[in-house]
């Protein structure tokens, strides 16, 4: 087992990390300062946090507690929705490899698969992509509210607001225990997150915003609501719409990361489902995770030619600066949505007429030399999902500001699926750390304020 994979469990629901070979699958822990020891289960590859409690060195004592901040090896729940082995380089929806639904799926039908656990036959595929089409459109007061912000407000900025207003106009939503609320919740979120991005842009170009067109599929539809001007109808490059398409399907969940572990421990608060979405969607904006891809391109920009290269890189092994796209929590081997994003770069390029973007040159040689760097190489840091996704964009047409929240669009599937999960594990409560004080304790308030002269 690598050391990215945490409680692996076969088709049959047994252990696949060292079981089967007669030995107790138990850790045994000495506690020095009593001398006592205990023996602790190992159920899927963890042992659980609050066994330790157990050791106490007096019956008042709370017991010990794990520090692990970041949670950087701690599982916080159980999920059958996406499985990545990071040393492989392995990532997997239901089972079903990213490579293979990228090739054979639509990103509607990963979607479906996400939320409901299994691929749809015809007519569930059918029904569903029906009843998403038929929720793109949104309250026309959210356009009243989205008036209320400045002409360069950041789009990310109005889609987090907008996605927590949803909660106000689905009042009945709040009902979490209510299947149809969930359900319809699931649809609402996935079909409008687009029309909210799309209106997001239309209002920081100063350009009226444009309906949802039923008549195009998901990907195309959004790209009719981004650019649509004076044309009737509004025809998408289908070759442009696949490769959104498919930048849909890359996206569409990455377990446990920092805008899902969000939506999940603010919905364990029992919120609505839109206010838990917009804590994904904050998450999601920094630089550090979805808000990575547009750093990169502002990275290659300053970079500015591939005789610059060497220059910048010696800037990040000297720690003045980041490597904007590369390295990753998990993945200690190319990322494969990386690889798969590759590849759709030079086909996007041929198709808007973008060939020779210099700052694509500028990428290609920034992974050349970074993959033949022991500085990088060592601590295995190789190339993630964002390095080539905004050049993409970038090419689409898309400026800048928009590439994270183009990521929001299809992570809110991800989102809504792995809150489902969370809603129906029995083992869900409130999301509540424990913390290691720090500060001062028992002062005296008046002596302070004495000593200050006040
Ligand atoms: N450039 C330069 N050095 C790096 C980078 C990088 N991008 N990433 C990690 N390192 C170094 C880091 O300084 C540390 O070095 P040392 O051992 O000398 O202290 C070592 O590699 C281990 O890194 P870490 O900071 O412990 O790794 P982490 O798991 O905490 O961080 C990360 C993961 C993704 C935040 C980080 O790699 C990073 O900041 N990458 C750039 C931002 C980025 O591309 N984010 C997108 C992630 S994928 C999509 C998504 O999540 O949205």
């Amino acid at each position: 087992m690598s050391d990215e994979q945490v409680g692996v469990v076969d088709a049959t629901g047994q252990q696949t990390n060292g079981s089967g070979d007669g030995r107790p699958q138990t850790v045994t822990i000495t506690d020095n300062r009593t001398g006592e020891s205990i023996e602790l289960p190992i159920e899927e590859g963890t042992l659980r946090a609050t066994a330790l409690r157990q050791m106490k060195t007096n019956p008042d004592d709370f017991g010990l507690m794990t520090y692990d901040p970041a949670y950087l090896n701690t599982a916080s729940c159980r999920s059958a929705i996406t499985y990545i082995d990071g040393a492989a380089g392995v990532l997997q929806h239901r089972g079903y490899p990213i490579e293979q639904l990228c090739e054979h799926s639509s990103y509607l039908e990963v979607a479906y698969l996400l939320v409901h656990g299994e691929l749809p036959n015809n007519d569930q595929l059918a029904t569903w992509t029906h009843e998403i089409t038929m929720h793109t459109f949104v309250h026309e007061n959210l356009k009243e509210f989205l008036e209320g912000f400045r002409y360069d407000a950041h789009p990310m900025g109005m889609l987090l607001a907008t996605v927590g207003a949803l909660s106000t106009f689905y009042p009945d939503s709040k009902n979490i225990g209510d299947p149809e609320e969930r359900r319809m919740a699931a649809i609402r979120l996935i079909a409008k997150m687009p029309t909210l991005a799309a209106f997001a842009y239309r209002h920081s170009q100063g350009m009226p915003y444009v309906y949802p067109d039923n008549d195009l599929d998901y990907a195309g539809n959004f790209m009719g609501m981004l650019f649509k001007m004076t044309e009737t109808k509004y025809e998408p490059d289908p070759r442009l719409a696949k490769a959104l398409d498919t930048l849909f399907i890359l996206h569409a969940d990455h377990e446990q990361n920092c805008s899902t572990a969000a939506v999940r421990a603010v919905g364990s608060s029992q919120v609505d489902p839109y206010s838990a979405v917009a804590a994904g969607v904050a998450a999601l904006y920094g630089p550090l995770h979805g808000g990575a891809n547009e750093a990169v391109l502002q990275m290659l920009a300053r970079i500015g030619g591939t005789d610059r290269v060497p220059d910048f890189l010696n800037g990040v092994k000297n720690g003045k600066e980041r490597l904007m796209g590369f390295g990753h929590r998990v993945y200690k081997n190319y990322d494969p949505r990386a690889r798969i994003i590759k590849k759709h770069v030079d086909e996007v390029l041929e198709v808007t007429g973008g060939g020779g973007n210099p700052l694509l040159d500028v990428a290609v040689e920034l992974e050349k030399r970074a993959l033949d760097d022991e500085y990088f190489t060592s601590r295995k840091l190789y190339p993630n999902v964002d390095f080539y996704s905004g050049l993409i964009y970038e090419a689409l047409g898309i400026p800048r500001a928009m590439f994270t929240v183009i990521f929001a669009i299809p992570r809110t599937s991800g989102w809504i699926a792995q809150w489902l999960e969370m809603l129906d594990d029995p083992e869900t409560k409130i999301a509540r750390p424990r913390q290691i004080y720090t500060g001062h304790r028992d002062r005296d308030l008046t002596a302070d304020l004495r000593a200050l002269g006040r």
